[in-house]
């Protein structure tokens, strides 16, 4: 699976609002993900963008009017409605979801939006009183006891220049959103699975720690890709520069000892943990509680002593545990002895020093191998699709009936 977007259909309603222009980016980024985009405007939002800009970046007919005449059928609405894999408003007015709440179909896109079978998401923008005025929120309410997914808005500076909720989401995150949406009835409904990602910190003083060149980007692929396929994701991230993925309950961490902590919280009622995350096998023994000084001595050594290994300690009875295993050498056998060492059901085994692997970048070549001693040879993948073959293997694994 490249992406949740690939080869989908997607309606995609735009109301008018000055976040219009955001839904032109929007519109664009679904089609560069290979999704079929076929847009429905009200006629405000065409007083905002002009049609031709959506016709122009999805290369397929805009709808803006229920009794097109360039349309070959009478129908269009309703036909758009019924390909629909996932039908999605945004920017969304009080306005239209007012309309969409009492079942109003009297312009093309509220007839799409009432036709539609496949999963709807709404994404709100407007003025911050609009948004917190009771009817809204009641109307909001109304629609997502239907089942309606409501995407936001955010906090931040509006139209009108004070600040409120009321902002339409960034696109990254609607994406996200989308494919959370567009996942909810995959293969890993029904599960829990936990990730774990990035480098840990062990602290020397209140300004100096130890730790490895983890950015996160695997451990949030596999957390993305389970996501993608219906899982409820749970992600215990170390630090990292990384934005929380949508519909993935993350928790922050800063060092081992934290990060083993949230773990066997985590674990105690998943189905699969797996443990990207490059875990400092050693801590200073004690931690200074001022900034350490550099007089008077010009040699200083730091007392270490071992951090708990933490997959090894989880309990594996109803757990799938699959590990990670960042190698320099020797890639197979000192995989293979980690499985055994840490009792693992699946190690995935990078080499940590090839070109466009391992650590930093946004691809890896792992090699999968299983407890019974099979080996899979993956080739250089993106870290999402890393996470899907992993995903793969874990769905074959799983020890819950
Ligand atoms: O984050 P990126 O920049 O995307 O880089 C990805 C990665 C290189 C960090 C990732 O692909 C990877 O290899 N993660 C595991 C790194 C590691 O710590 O490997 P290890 O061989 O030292 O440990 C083996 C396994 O035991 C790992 O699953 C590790 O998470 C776990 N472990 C290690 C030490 C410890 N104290 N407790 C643990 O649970």
């Amino acid at each position: 699976m490249t992406n949740p977007l690939q080869g989908k259909r997607v309606v995609l309603g735009v109301t008018g609002s000055i976040a219009c222009y955001k839904a032109v980016d929007l519109a664009s980024k679904m089609t560069q993900l290979g999704a079929k985009i076929d847009v429905v405007m009200t006629d405000s939002a065409a007083k905002f963008v002009s049609p031709l800009t959506f016709r122009s970046i999805t290369h397929r007919p805009v709808l803006t009017d229920l009794f097109d005449p360039a349309s070959d059928s009478g129908i269009y609405h309703i036909s758009l409605a019924e390909r629909a894999d996932v039908v999605v408003i945004a920017p969304a007015t009080a306005n239209f979801i007012a309309k969409a709440a009492a079942g109003l179909a009297d312009d093309a896109l509220g007839a799409v939006a009432l036709a539609a079978n496949a999963p709807m998401l709404i994404a709100p923008a407007m003025d911050g009183h609009m948004y917190e005025n009771p009817a809204t929120q009641e109307n909001l309410q109304k629609l997502r006891e239907r089942n309606v997914y409501i995407a936001g808005p955010a906090f931040g500076r509006l139209a009108s220049g004070i600040s409120g909720s009321g902002r339409l989401i960034e696109t990254p995150q609607l994406l996200g959103h989308v494919a959370l949406v567009l996942g909810r009835e995959g293969d890993l409904a029904g599960w829990k699975i936990v990730v774990s990602a990035g480098g840990t910190r062990e602290a020397i003083d209140p300004v100096r720690f130890i730790t490895n060149r983890s950015s996160g980007k695997m451990g949030y692929a596999v957390a993305e890709a389970a996501r993608d396929r219906g899982a409820a994701v749970s992600l215990v991230a170390a630090p990292t520069g990384l934005l929380d993925p949508v519909g993935v309950a993350v928790t922050r961490v800063s060092s081992a000892h934290d990060m083993r902590r949230a773990l066997m919280t985590e674990c105690h009622d998943a189905d699969v943990l797996v443990m990207a995350a490059a875990v400092s096998d050693w801590r200073p023994r004690t931690t200074a509680l001022q900034k350490l000084k550099k007089a008077p001595s010009e040699h200083w050594s730091i007392d270490l002593i071992q951090t708990p290994d933490i997959i090894a300690e989880i309990d594996s009875a109803h757990l799938v545990k699959i590990g990670f295993a960042a190698e320099t050498e020797c890639i197979l056998s000192n995989a293979r002895a980690k499985i055994q060492s840490k009792g693992l059901d699946l190690i995935a085994a990078n080499d940590v020093t090839a070109e466009s692997s391992g650590f930093e970048a946004d691809t890896n070549q792992v090699t999968l191998i299983d407890r019974n001693g099979c080996v899979e040879e993956l080739p250089i993948l993106d870290k999402y699709e890393v996470g899907h073959r992993i995903l793969d293997r874990a769905l074959q694994l799983m020890k819950r009936s």
